[in-house]
């Protein structure tokens, strides 16, 4: 049985380790922009005290971007639930958008997201490289075997 619910303060030092053991450091950086837990708001769904899927968002003006989505148990919903949630939780604070950044070797969220609604709204090329002079643990190779390249924004009007 597992539930959702919000994140907390209290969880900062757990989603810094979460960020470390999945995205290999505790910040996040989508075009150019560096995101630190604290300045996020966010979504976990648990299994007992195990964490099995979380996102991450931050909104500003009418514009929600998601900052990290990670299921834990692949095939299972989890990703869709927690993308529905940051969806609705944009739209009851008024935004405008809900958008986000993938990268180009990641065709398994480019598919999951397209298959939710979302649009590819503009390829940011060779912007990996320029995260990873602030974040030097990015690969060179990423998913699947692609070289990680550019960042893709996606979006879905509210
Ligand atoms: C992308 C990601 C978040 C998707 O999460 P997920 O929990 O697998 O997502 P869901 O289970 O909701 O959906 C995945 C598939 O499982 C299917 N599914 C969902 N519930 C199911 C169930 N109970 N039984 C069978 N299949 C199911 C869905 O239909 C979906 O298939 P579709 O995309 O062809 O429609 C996940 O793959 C992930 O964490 N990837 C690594 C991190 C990452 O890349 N994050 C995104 C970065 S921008």
């Amino acid at each position: 049985m597992s539930t959702l619910r919000c994140l907390t303060r209290d969880d900062l030092p757990r989603l810094r380790q979460f960020w470390i053991e999945h995205w290999g450091g505790e910040d996040m950086i989508t075009r150019g922009n560096i995101y630190r837990p604290e300045q996020l708001e966010g979504f976990v769904i648990e299994d007992g005290v195990e964490w099995i899927g979380l996102l991450t968002f931050f909104i500003k003006d009418d514009e929600c971007e998601v900052t990290s989505l990670d299921s834990l148990r692949e095939g299972q919903g989890i990703g869709s639930k927690l993308i529905n949630k940051a969806s609705e939780e944009a739209r009851a604070r008024n935004c405008k958008r809900l958008f986000l950044i993938t990268t180009n070797d990641n065709l398994n969220a480019l598919g999951f997201y397209q298959k939710r609604g979302f649009e590819l709204v503009t390829i940011y090329r060779g912007a990996i490289h320029e995260s990873r002079k602030i974040k030097p643990s990015i690969p060179l190779i990423g998913m699947n075997n692609i070289p990680l390249r550019d960042e893709i924004e996606l979006e879905i009007n509210l």
